[in-house]
């Protein structure tokens, strides 16, 4: 029987297993991270190596460094979260991976690891599309939390207003129309001085700031429900620039409070719009966020009021699972095995992926 054959055999058998237990690696970005998970719900381990240190020195991720560096700890980690889990390879279900999007050389490293595991130990392996590993987050922080429900994935490289009809089926209902809002974020942080990541650092210091110390624009866009955070960006990099020119001391308090509020506040609007459409024609909807940027405080707060305002409910993901991690991964593959969708050896890295 081929590799294949046998995995779909072994798949088949786990959905009317009672306890399906996944590993899974996520190695798309400048974290090295793997996980058990239990029926895509319950988190046995969860071990995230940070790259942080090795990229700061350069101010953002160096693809090169982050390749190797995932080269070097994704054994360490693996053994770690199975450790961590009481477990052994041969105790795990089937094994999972991120396949995209993400750096091509970072996805690769994982891929071909997590391939050659699966080979070796006979195991399924699933395929898992990066963005839909956050949403999924949700599904670990909120047992009770099932789809139809809307999601604002707000990340370093996407910012989406999804429907998530289903597990694993989305419909894409807005976008950012240039940059993603973790990476508006990171690029203010920077002309403020603020090491890499940024978000986290501006969020911080806007906490003490006034969020209407610089008056940021507003942009007009075709796309209903899409935002746009360039304009943005660059008004406040002219601002900031302008102030060092003459000479003024940076109030950086004040201004990452205003650039945290003008990309609060668009992203916040934006919902509210779907969420007030899908009202008005008889639905009533759920709200989730996901990503990166939904461990902004601000970001919390103002959808926490909107939805209290339109008696929305709101699922928000524990903080440590915003970002980066594995569990969120094997979370979303429970459910794509569940549906039977599994990878062959041929599986590759694919950096553009689509999420919907
Ligand atoms: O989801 P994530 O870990 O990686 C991607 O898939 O991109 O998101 C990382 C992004 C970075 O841009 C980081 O600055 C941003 O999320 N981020 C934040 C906060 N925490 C992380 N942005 C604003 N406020 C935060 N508290
Ligand atoms: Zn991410």
């Amino acid at each position: 029987m081929s590799y294949l054959e046998e995995a779909r055999k072994q798949a088949e058998a786990l959905k009317t297993k009672e306890h399906v237990r996944i590993l899974a690696l996520e190695t798309s970005c400048d974290e090295t991270a793997a996980a058990v998970i239990e029926n895509g719900r319950r988190i046995l381990s969860n071990v995230i190596f940070s790259q942080i240190d090795l990229h700061e020195l350069y101010g953002g991720v160096v693809p090169e460094i982050a390749s190797r560096a995932h080269m070097e700890a994704c054994d360490r980690v693996i053994d770690e979260a199975l450790a961590k889990a009481g477990m052994a390879l041969s105790d795990a279900d089937a094994l999972a991976v991120t396949c995209g999007p993400g750096l091509v050389g970072a996805l690769l490293t994982g891929v071909n690891c997590m391939k050659g595991l699966a080979f070796a130990a006979g195991k399924p392996l699933i395929p898992v599309n990066h963005i839909e590993g956050h949403v999924s987050a949700n599904f670990l922080t909120h047992s009770e939390l099932e789809p139809p429900f809307l999601c604002l994935v707000v990340s370093g490289g996407h910012s989406h207003l999804v429907q998530v009809l289903d597990y694993g089926e989305y419909r894409l209902m807005g976008q950012t129309v240039d940059d993603a809002a973790g990476e508006a974020f990171d690029k203010a942080a920077r002309v403020l001085g603020l090491p890499y990541p940024g978000g986290p650092r501006i969020d911080a210091l806007a906490e003490e700031g006034d969020p209407h110390f610089l008056r940021l624009p507003h942009p007009k866009l075709d796309g209903r429900y899409d935002v746009s955070f360039s304009g943005v960006k660059t008004a406040f990099l002219n601002a900031v620039h302008g102030m060092e020119q003459r000479g003024e001391p940076l109030p950086k308090a004040d201004l990452a409070a205003s650039f945290r509020h003008a990309v609060c506040s668009q992203l916040a609007e934006k919902t509210e719009l779907l969420l007030r459409d899908q009202m008005e024609s008889g639905k009533r909807p759920v709200l989730a966020l996901a990503g990166g940027v939904s461990a902004n405080r601000e970001l919390r707060r103002q959808m926490s009021t909107l939805c209290e305002r339109l008696s929305v409910p709101l699922y928000m993901p524990r903080l440590d699972l915003c970002t980066d991690n594995g569990a969120m991964i094997g979370s979303a593959a429970y459910y794509r095995l569940m549906r039977g969708e599994l990878a062959d050896l041929s599986l590759n890295a694919m950096p553009a992926l689509r999420f919907a």
